[in-house]
Formats: structure tokens, C-alpha cells, sequence
């Protein structure tokens, strides 16, 4: 079974008392088991990290660097301003997926800025748990694990993603 990391940032760890009304009563441990049983069903083993340090965030981004594996990130505040984790990011040579709980776009003027979207395939934000489900579904996809569908589809036979050249979105590169 392929390995998908699932990274998070500072303060995730309080996820359950921190600021419920903005990122809901689930605690790390309830979105690391939902993490978990999705990722099995799409043929994924998901290893689920969190924590509020800089250096170690980097460490791991470069451990999946170095070993292949696709990555969904909640990088929380590092989000905003954290250079150090884009460039990180930034050699990646699997599939990268950028997550949030809540909708950075519709709150305080400085989540509006994400360092790291411009290195990740895409970013999910605002469905609270669902963001990460979703998030490993486009995993599963872009890493060529889901099953394919019809012609035409996205992910279906024919579509750039079964067939695309190296570096091409999707593309059947490195990643
Ligand atoms: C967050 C949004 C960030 O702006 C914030 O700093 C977080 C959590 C989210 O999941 O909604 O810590 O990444």
C-alpha cells in the first residue's frame, strides 16, 4: 500500500478546544483516524504527523522529498509566512495537496496570502475534516491509484492524468 504523509502545523494539536467555532470539535486524534480509514479505502496507508515546529515540519517535507511520497499539508500559520517551508516544499517529487480546516480567503487579511500554494497541486479549504478527505482523494488520483473511470472523465481513460508527459499537470513525470 502506498505511504501518504499528512502533515500538520502549529497549534493543530489543540484541534477539539482551540477556537471550536472556527475549526470544530474534532480533536488530532478523531482527523488522524478519518485520515486513516479513508486513506485504506482509496489504497492508501496515511501517516499522520502534527507538529508546532518549524525545523522538524522542514525535516519531514524533506524525508518525503527523499522517499517519493505524496503529501496532504495543513501547514496553519506557516501558511502566511514560512519561507523555509515553501522552498521545502518546493523539491517535492510527489504529489502535494495543501489543506485547511476553515476558509483562510474569508477571514482576517492576513490569511490571505499562502506562501505554499504556488508549490502544491492544489489547495482544499473550508470543509473542515472534509478538507483532508477530499484531499486524499485528489492524493489517490494524481498518484494514479484510483480506480479509472469512463473516457472523458476526470481521472477517466484518455484524460491528461492517465497520459500526460513528465511536468505536464497530472503528468505522468516524477510525480
Ligand atoms: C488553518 C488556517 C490558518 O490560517 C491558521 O493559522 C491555522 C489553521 C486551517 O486549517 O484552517 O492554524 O490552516
Amino acid at each position: 500500500m502506498r505511504q501518504v504523509l499528512v502533515l500538520n502545523g502549529p497549534n493543530l494539536g489543540r484541534l477539539g478546544s482551540r477556537e471550536p467555532e472556527v475549526y470544530g470539535s474534532a480533536s488530532l486524534d478523531d482527523l488522524a483516524r478519518q485520515c486513516r480509514d479513508c486513506a485504506r479505502k482509496l489504497g492508501l496507508r496515511a501517516d499522520v504527523r502534527q507538529t508546532d515546529d518549524e525545523t522538524e515540519l522542514v525535516r519531514w517535507v524533506h524525508e518525503a522529498a527523499d522517499a517519493r511520497i505524496p503529501v496532504v499539508l495543513n501547514p496553519a500559520a506557516f501558511t502566511h509566512y514560512s519561507y523555509a517551508l515553501r522552498d521545502a516544499l518546493a523539491m517535492r517529487t510527489a504529489p502535494l495537496v495543501e489543506v485547511h480546516l476553515s476558509n483562510p480567503a474569508a477571514r482576517e487579511s492576513f490569511r490571505h496570502t499562502s506562501v505554499v500554494a504556488g508549490v502544491a497541486d492544489g489547495t482544499i479549504a473550508g470543509f473542515g475534516l472534509m478538507s483532508y478527505r477530499l484531499a486524499l482523494e485528489a492524493i489517490a488520483e494524481l498518484a494514479g491509484l484510483a480506480e479509472p473511470g469512463e473516457p472523458g472523465e476526470p481521472g477517466g481513460a484518455g484524460e491528461a492524468g492517465q497520459t500526460g508527459d513528465a511536468g505536464e499537470p497530472g503528468g505522468a513525470g516524477v510525480r
